[in-house]
């Protein structure tokens, strides 16, 4: 399993001294380099979070950690990279984090990726690397820091997961399934979780403008919503600890719709 720190410059600049910011609670952001996991870090750090950063790229893994801490100055206190498709990608973070000794408050399951077009010409290699990012993952990262958390009596996880959870998704089956997974585990796991003071929500945006339409093989549409409104809101969800946050009131409309009118618009839209 290939685990790789990005070493003691970005573990930082003597930013866990003091007293005022021993008190300050860390969250770990997974995908923090781009969209809505770059976003919601913002937002936590604008809040006085301190932020362990991690994604798959390591140039701009260290180019968004430098800006993040320009921005919030004593912010930035790990920035992992680690490839969270690979098999046992979740657990190679996990070991990451705890050999630096660092207590995660709140743990932001961010990272994912989406692939679109018909089952049967998709390659199979991505829907796997794609399961491991939005599911194996996901599941290994709050199997073992919910662990931690219920120990200390306290904390928080946030799973993004999408709007597509809550119907199948013609065109792009395999990532709307993976989505159902994540809201259904967190929903469970957030009954389990409450008698150790932890929390667990599920944030379930719309389109949003984002590089994962690009990445995804089709184009941002242009109703999408900003990720900076999405992190606003997910952020105010994990404070209020809603179980379900749906960002914007057309995307809980659109939940209300019957699944057979859903599974057709979305037909139309990704075929
Ligand atoms: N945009 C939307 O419309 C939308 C709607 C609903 C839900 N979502 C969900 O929101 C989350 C964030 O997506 P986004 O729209 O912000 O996309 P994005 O801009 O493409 O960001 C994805 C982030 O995940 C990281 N990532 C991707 N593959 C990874 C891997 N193998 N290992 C570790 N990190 C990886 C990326 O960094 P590296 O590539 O460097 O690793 C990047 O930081 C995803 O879970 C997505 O499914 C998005």
């Amino acid at each position: 399993m290939k685990r790789r720190g990005m070493g003691e410059g970005n573990d930082l600049t003597g930013n866990g001294k003091g007293h005022a910011v021993q008190n300050r609670k860390t969250v770990l952001v997974t995908g923090a380099t781009s969209g809505i996991g770059l976003a919601l870090s913002r937002e936590f750090a604008g809040k006085g979070y301190r932020l362990v950063l991690s994604a798959s790229g390591e140039d701009r893994l260290r180019k968004v950690a430098a800006r993040l801490e320009r921005e919030f100055p004593t912010s930035v206190i790990g920035a992992i990279c680690q490839d969270l498709a690979e098999d046992g990608g979740g657990i190679g973070l996990y070991g990451q984090v705890r050999a630096r000794n660092i207590a995660v408050d709140v743990l932001v399951n961010n990272a994912g990726f989406g692939l679109v077009g018909e089952e049967i010409s998709l390659p199979l290699a991505r829907e796997r690397k794609m399961i491991g990012v939005n599911i194996s993952a996901v599941t290994e990262l709050t199997h073992l820091f919910l662990r931690d958390m219920c120990q200390r009596g306290g904390g928080k996880i946030l799973n993004v997961a999408s709007v597509g959870a809550f119907q199948p998704g013609p065109y792009t089956a395999a990532y709307y399934a993976t989505k159902a997974y994540v809201v259904n585990y967190t929903r469970a796991l957030r009954v389990e979780a409450k008698k150790y003071g932890v929390q667990a929500c599920a944030l379930c945006p719309g389109t949003t403008r984002t590089a994962f339409f690009e990445k995804a093989g089709s184009r941002v549409p242009i109703w999408a919503m900003s990720a900076s409104k999405v992190a606003r809101i997910a952020f105010r969800g994990l404070e209020r600890n809603r179980e379900v946050i749906v960002p914007g009131v057309v995307n809980r409309l659109l939940q209300c719709l019957p699944q057979r009118v859903k599974l057709w618009g979305i037909a139309m839209l990704k075929r």
